[in-house]
């Protein structure tokens, strides 16, 4: 079976599709089979992995609204073994037009349990809305990555009060993997302030590996590329690199809780 891992936060731009998107790289470069599905509006994953959107048989809509099949709307990318369940703008009208189905939060559970892949890696919106509730009732594992900034913990509070409603009633199953500190900057304090006060907030979650803020990671999806194969030397490439060992190191270990 798939170890589905949502990536969350419903704080915009902490770094959410460029961990999506550079895990999966070095998940597939690892001989991993994987799956990234784009749960967001804005598509930045599937451009991000150089996917066409105006030339799409349908996308996560058709499957979420239109019960279309998964695999017929999954793209394969530009690297081997990685594939994308893509986004497009009218995704957001799911927000609205599930609200009045029947088991609204399992649809996507329910459009990608029957998939074979080693790694199904969800992208979710920078919202608490019915979208990133679908994709954390699909998951059994959370990361959620946590810019190394002044107001990193604000709204925590909030996504953590989400999971452990998730947990109540609707995905038991659901474990925090880990807390990801990104766009690290090891030249000033704060930095190092705020990765401290994560550590305390979350001990034991946070990641050994720490993302730097790195400009070619902000660079590669303009050219539809992850950092893999944008600039392997980078900084930013290393790190990403090592965090998709650490998370293939945890995912044999039973999900914890907390
Ligand atoms: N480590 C990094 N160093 C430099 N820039 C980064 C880094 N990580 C992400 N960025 C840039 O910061 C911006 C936000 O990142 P990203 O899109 O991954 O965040 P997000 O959480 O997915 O945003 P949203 O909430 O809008 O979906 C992007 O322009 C991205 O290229
Ligand atoms: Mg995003």
């Amino acid at each position: 079976m798939a170890h589905i891992i949502a990536i969350a936060n419903q704080k915009g731009g902490v770094g959410k599709t460029t961990t999506t998107i550079n895990l999966g790289a070095y998940l597939a470069d690892g001989k991993k089979s994987v799956l990234i599905v784009d749960l967001d509006p804005q598509g930045n994953t599937s451009s991000g992995l150089g996917i066409a959107k105006d030339k799409l048989a349908g996308d996560l809509y058709d499957v979420l609204v239109e019960k279309m099949p998964a695999l017929a709307v999954v793209q394969e990318t530009a690297i081997k073994g990685l594939s994308v369940l893509p986004a497009s703008p009218v995704l957001a009208a799911a927000e609205v037009e599930l609200v009045a189905h029947a088991k609204r939060e399992f649809k996507l559970r329910e459009a990608i349990k029957d998939l074979s892949y080693d790694y199904i890696i969800i992208d979710c919106p920078p919202s608490l809305g019915i979208l990133t509730i679908n994709g954390l009732v699909a998951a059994n594992d959370l990361i959620i990555p946590v810019q190394a900034e002044f107001y990193a913990l604000e709204g925590l509070g909030q996504l953590v009060q989400t999971v452990q409603r998730v947990r109540k009633g609707l995905n038991p199953k659901l474990g925090l993997m880990g807390v990801l500190v990104t766009m690290h900057n090891g030249r000033t304090s704060l930095s190092t302030q705020v990765h401290s006060e994560i550590k305390r907030h979350f001990p034991d979650k946070v990641f050994d590996t720490v993302i730097p803020r790195n400009v070619r990671l902000a660079e590669a999806p303009s050219f539809g590329k992850s950092i893999m194969h944008y600039d392997k030397w980078s900084k930013g490439a290393k790190a990403y690199k090592d965090f998709a060992k650490e998370v293939v190191k945890r995912s044999k270990q039973p999900a914890g809780k907390s």
